[in-house]
């Protein structure tokens, strides 16, 4: 059987982390795969997570299952981080979580619940989008249909012809939408341009899906949840795929959740039996372990306060990183070329060169970023930066 099968070309972002590993120059910088990165190079545990995970310790009792939709602490403490305490669609009960394995886990989730629903179902993603988008809606069935969203010449959104292609869309058909951090390109849309999206989709009857996996990272956490919040506000319905990957830093423990907003409670209880069926034909249900230490942290006051000051610096030093590269370009020659970067927002930015150069980047420096030219900005670090540049300009 296997003999029918041919070996794959390595994933392009995960594949350069064994590249990483294996590389023998000790000058090595990875700003490649989207992890946290500290001054040292390290993605660390937070202190919250090391607080909440003790207390987890002492006082659990029992490895039984967890409920299909995971712990009802985690879910409704994540439902508020996403809606706000008081948001209509909650208090109408038109909404329902589940607790998922990863964002990864939410968004196929939901990419077989559309087919379920819909099984002629299209899909509009952002040109760019997250490479992983791509496998993990289509491979549930859906047609995945484009629209531009950045200009890489002006290194900005392409508004102007996002709203022109999404004009022309079926009513019915879904729209993937980055929360806030987009990936890969970091550039995230202003609120007067949800505004206008949001009017949009709810003229033509579309579905907006808004896959969030950075809350935190870019202004704040209500801040970024403002587009999740304006749609949930503006159309009977949508889905919502969310991960604490990063904003906890609990990449491994896989946990993440679908929400489903639906037109009325009678419609969100149906599709809530069919998400856990779903569900339940593919993983069963979640990890129990990163949505206990969320749930302990989103529901004790002192933990939270904790967790926001350590989400609150893992995005000040993005920030500052971002405006320490773009002076660093500026004062070694490549004044303006490179300013773009420090308006963008979350891990991530196109540095706008070729794969030729990226190549380039990894062979002869050692400097590992996905073929796009997509760097992690939180891999740079005042040790690495000046090298980095200097790298860049070199192969301009
Ligand atoms: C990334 O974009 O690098 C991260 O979301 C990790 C991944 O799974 O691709």
């Amino acid at each position: 059987m296997f003999e029918q099968l041919q070996a794959l070309p390595a994933d392009p972002i995960l594949g350069l982390m064994a590249l990483f590993r294996e590389d023998a120059n000790p000058d090595k910088v990875d700003l490649g795969v989207g992890v946290y990165r500290d001054e040292h190079g390290q993605t660390p545990i937070l202190e919250s997570v090391r607080a909440a995970e003790q207390r987890r310790f002492g006082s659990e009792d029992t490895k039984a299952y967890i409920g299909p939709a995971g712990a009802p602490g985690f879910v409704s403490a994540l439902e508020t981080m996403l809606l706000g305490s008081d948001h209509s669609a909650l208090r109408d009960k038109r909404v329902f979580t589940a607790q998922s394995p990863g964002g990864c886990g939410a968004l196929r989730a939901a990419a077989e619940l559309i087919k379920r629903a819909d099984g002629d179902a299209t899909i509009w993603v952002s040109n760019p989008t997250w490479a992983n988008h791509i496998p993990l809606l289509g491979d549930a069935g859906i047609t995945i249909r484009e629209y531009p969203y950045y200009d890489h010449s002006a290194k900005t959104i392409c508004f102007d012809a996002m709203m022109d292609t999404l004009g022309q869309v079926e009513a019915g058909q879904l729209v993937l939408l980055h929360g806030c951090c987009h990936n890969p390109c970091g550039a995230d849309l202003s609120e007067a341009q949800w505004q206008a999206l949001a009017q949009l989709l709810s003229e033509r009857g579309l579905i907006p899906f808004i896959d969030i996996a950075y809350q935190g990272f870019a202004r704040g956490l209500d801040d970024d949840a403002y587009g999740v919040r304006l749609l949930a506000d503006s159309v009977p319905e949508m889905f919502v795929t969310s991960s604490c990957s990063k904003n906890f830093g609990l990449y491994r423990e896989r946990v993440g959740a679908v929400t489903l907003v639906a037109a009325d409670s009678g419609a969100a209880n149906a599709a809530r039996s069919q998400l856990l069926s779903v569900t339940r034909g593919i993983y069963s249900m979640p990890p129990a372990h990163g949505g206990a230490i969320v749930d302990i942290i989103l529901n004790n006051e002192d933990l939270r306060r904790q967790w926001v000051a350590e989400l609150t610096a893992m995005r000040n030093r993005i920030n500052d990183l971002r405006h320490a590269l773009v002076e660093s370009f500026n004062r070694k020659g490549a004044a303006g070329r490179f300013d773009f970067i420090a308006d963008q927002q979350g891990m991530f930015s196109f540095l706008g060169i070729s794969a030729q150069q990226v190549e380039q980047l990894q062979r002869d420096f050692s400097i590992y970023i996905v073929g796009s030219s997509r760097i992690n900005v939180a891999g740079l670090s005042s040790t690495n930066l000046d090298y980095v540049t200097d790298a860049v300009i070199s192969v301009l």
